[in-house]
């Protein structure tokens, strides 16, 4: 039985398999329509959702199977004091598959570690969001073609942003690829990506503090929003939140070819008026957060359409 838990289970070839059926599902989803029927995912969230929860199970639903879960850590036992260990044992006799969400980190390998069934972390606290990585990574295969030699920009909430971790880790497994890293100093990315990801493998990167400095060079910029529910202190969010604004000036020293991604929920880090830019491609990567997961749903079930 395999899990996801974090954006490196999969090797380069097996990921490329996925992104590959998630462009078959893209191309022809009614194809896919039955391939889960008498399936059920649980979605069990004890953090705020929208993208995740809902792609996922639009994504069962897609395939013909039903969901089950929670939204809330409050609507479950968890309420009670019920173990992540505890509830993963009682789900297993539910459901086929679980996707979990918990604000600590390492609480999806918990529960992998207590499941009869494929569990997907769809987050751990600061740590990791792999189907995160997995939508960003279909997006730029989608739209760009290749991850070999591109030059990113990974921009605002570094430090807390996990899908900027799990963006790195996975990107650093293709030649060529460099990273520019763009944060306040508060908020740099933390020394272990630097130095046991980045500098261990010698990943050409630098850091900025200004959007301006990096854009006329990039391939991908990925946009982050400075994460209130990650702060200790009120007012360091306060002084942080708008320290980046993407506005129609900004992209104006950006190539023409550039793509703009950014995992959302937004606040204020790319202004509205971005969005009609042909550059601009969030809201089509949540839509392809959908066929990914449903990629993924087949692959961990093990479940093969001729
Ligand atoms: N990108 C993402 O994880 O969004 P949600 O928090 O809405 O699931």
């Amino acid at each position: 039985m395999k899990h996801l838990l974090n954006p490196l289970d999969f090797t380069v070839t097996e990921l490329e398999s996925l992104l590959k059926l998630a462009n078959a599902i893209e191309a022809d989803p009614s194809r896919y329509a039955h391939a889960c029927e008498g399936k059920k995912l649980a979605t069990c969230f004890y953090e705020p959702s929208t993208r995740t929860r809902l792609s996922f199970e639009a994504a069962m639903i897609n395939l013909g199977g039903s969901v089950i879960g929670f939204a809330s850590g409050d609507n479950s036992s968890a309420a009670k004091g019920e173990s992540v260990s505890d509830t993963i044992r009682v789900i297993s006799c539910y459901a086929d598959i679980c996707a979990i969400r918990h604000p600590k980190e390492g609480a999806a390998l918990v529960a992998s570690s207590r499941s009869s069934i494929p569990v997907i972390n769809a987050g751990d606290g600061g740590h990791q969001h792999p189907t995160q990585t997995l939508t960003d990574l279909l997006t730029i295969y989608s739209l760009k073609g290749h991850f070999d030699h591109l030059k990113v920009g990974l921009c605002g909430d570094l430090k807390f942003g996990r899908t900027v971790h799990s963006l790195i880790d996975a990107l650093i497994r293709y030649d060529g690829v460099e990273f520019i890293l763009i944060s306040p100093e508060e908020l740099r990315v933390p020394g272990y990506i630097r130095e046991d990801l980045l500098d261990a493998n010698q990943i050409p990167y630098k850091e900025v503090e200004r959007l301006e400095d990096a854009l006329s060079e990039l391939d991908l910029l990925y946009m982050t929003r400075v994460q209130k529910e990650r702060f200790f202190n009120e007012e360091d969010y306060i002084r942080m939140k708008d320290f980046y604004i993407l506005d129609k000036a900004k992209m104006e020293l950006a190539p023409k070819d550039m793509l703009v991604l950014h995992p959302l929920p937004r606040v204020n880090e790319i202004a509205v008026e971005v969005d009609d830019d042909p550059r601009a491609v969030y809201f089509k990567q949540a839509q392809y957060g959908v066929y990914v997961r449903m990629a993924l749903i087949l692959t961990l079930l093990d479940i093969h359409i001729d």
